[in-house]
């Protein structure tokens, strides 16, 4: 197993570029299972999430052909049976867009209960509420979800809470259900405006992705398509955070701005000078940080998945900054990782109140699940002295490269091989 070796105090500065984004290409590329055709994605970030879901695919008959480091061609005309082993799926989350995709193209799939990073109750009851509408049976036995229809039917689906999972879900389940399947209350990121783009350009007929409500007329047939997956907002977010925490002066690659627009409205708020360009960004600090306040909500509101980094930033920023978390339970685990550094932060339910303190120092910690992790290396590039973040495995499922990328901007860190540990567990 490996940890990463932080020497804080460096401030970031130059260039980084963003790779594609961890939650389109987890819909995506399963996506193109419904395509009667092979398809090239291109932009695929080089993260073990995206490693598990193509052994998925080829685990399931699937061929998938690496073209080049981000680019893959599937063809999934030799998948037999839809049916995805246990243990390859349990672990993450993003596996029951295989429970759409494979619904959508053969009417029945098996694949086990998802897993992914512990945030509190992650029910999949609205995605099993859509396969029902368009005319699926379930059943969940020995850790599987099994899902059968007759054939599949649009229909209307009114989403009880705004879910990004289940809306990818209806989704892939009915763009090729015979007739009109309307999703409402339909979650807007813009990985789902991502799918759609993708979809539609296989011929699917797509309405609305990005607003609350979404159209979608079945269609027989989707032919192949080459599509490049968006940029990555939330790591892109994770190097803003980290410029800014670092009073670095920096340039972010690769980005989609307006994707950015809810992490540069809180970061101008603590001080944080943001100039946006076409397809890039400036991050910089010239004054003291002060703190804000921020409640995660759906897109466009400030993203849960930024929770975490924002918190690193505000355990320096003057003042008291109050975090609201409004999506998961329980995403405030990495706060006594934080607190071994110094931070001064309480945790009541949902809310979280963070004192600014002068500095952080460097300590061991652990990464407790994915952007947890991302708060403690940017917790780690400004505390004085080593830290050390053991569980990286949690960094690696989402950000590509981040060692290297950390180092190019001017940060002294290192991966090191913990000593006497046994290799990381494969998930
Ligand atoms: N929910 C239900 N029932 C459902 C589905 C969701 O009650 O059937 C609840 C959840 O418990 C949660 C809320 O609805 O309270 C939102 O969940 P959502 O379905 O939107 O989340 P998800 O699809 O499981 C994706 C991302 C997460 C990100 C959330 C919210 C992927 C693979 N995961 O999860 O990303 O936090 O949307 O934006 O796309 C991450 O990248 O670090 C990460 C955790």
């Amino acid at each position: 197993m490996d940890k990463y070796v932080i020497c804080g105090g460096n401030r970031l500065t130059g260039t980084v570029e963003v790779s594609g984004a961890k939650n389109a290409a987890v819909a995506i590329i399963p996506a193109a299972i419904l395509a009667d055709e092979p398809c090239i994605i291109e932009n695929i970030p080089n993260i073990s999430d995206v490693s598990i879901i193509i052994k998925i695919l080829t685990q399931i008959g699937a061929s998938v052909k690496m073209i080049n480091k981000s680019t893959i061609e599937v063809d999934s005309s030799k998948i037999m049976e839809p049916t995805v082993p246990y243990e390859m799926a349990r672990h993450m989350r993003a596996s029951y867009y295989f429970l759409g995709a494979l619904l959508g193209k053969f009417n029945r799939a098996r694949v086990s209960m998802p897993g992914g990073c512990d945030l509190g109750d992650r029910p999949i009851d609205q995605h099993l509420k859509c396969f029902k509408a368009l005319g699926a049976e379930y059943t969940i036995e020995h850790g599987m979800v099994g899902l059968k229809a007759e054939k599949l039917v649009g229909a209307q689906v009114y989403f009880d809470i705004v879910t990004v999972g289940a809306t990818i879900n209806a989704m892939l389940s009915a763009v090729k259900a015979k007739g009109l399947t309307v999703i409402e209350n339909a979650a807007k990121e813009p990985h789902i405006v991502d799918l759609a783009n993708f979809l539609n350009s296989m011929g699917a007929d797509i309405m609305g992705a990005g607003t609350d409500v979404i159209k979608i007329r079945g269609v027989d047939y989707l032919k192949g398509a080459r599509y490049a997956i968006i940029p990555d907002q939330i790591e892109a977010g994770t190097y803003m955070m980290a410029i800014a925490a670092t009073k670095g002066d920096a340039i972010i690659k690769n980005v989609i701005p307006k994707h950015l627009e809810s992490i540069t409205a809180k970061l101008e708020k603590t001080g944080v000078n943001v100039e946006e360009y076409d397809d890039s960004i400036r991050v910089w600090v010239d004054k003291p940080l002060v703190k804000t306040n921020v409640k995660t909500m759906p897109h466009p509101g400030f993203p849960t998945d930024m929770q975490p980094q924002m918190a690193a930033l505000l355990t320096i920023a003057e003042g008291t900054s109050i975090i609201t978390e409004g999506i998961w339970d329980n995403r405030f685990r990495y706060v006594d990782e934080l607190r071994r550094m110094g931070a001064d932060i309480s945790v009541d339910g949902k809310v979280a109140v963070i004192s600014g303190t002068d500095k952080l120092t460097g300590a061991p910690v652990r990464a407790t699940d994915l952007r947890a992790g991302a708060a403690l290396l940017i917790a780690g590039l400004i505390a004085e002295g080593t830290t050390e973040i053991e569980d990286i495995f949690h960094i690696e499922r989402g950000y590509e490269e981040i060692e290297t990328k950390l180092k190019k901007l001017g940060a002294n860190i290192v991966k090191k091989a913990i000593p006497g540990s046994t290799l990381a567990k494969a998930l």
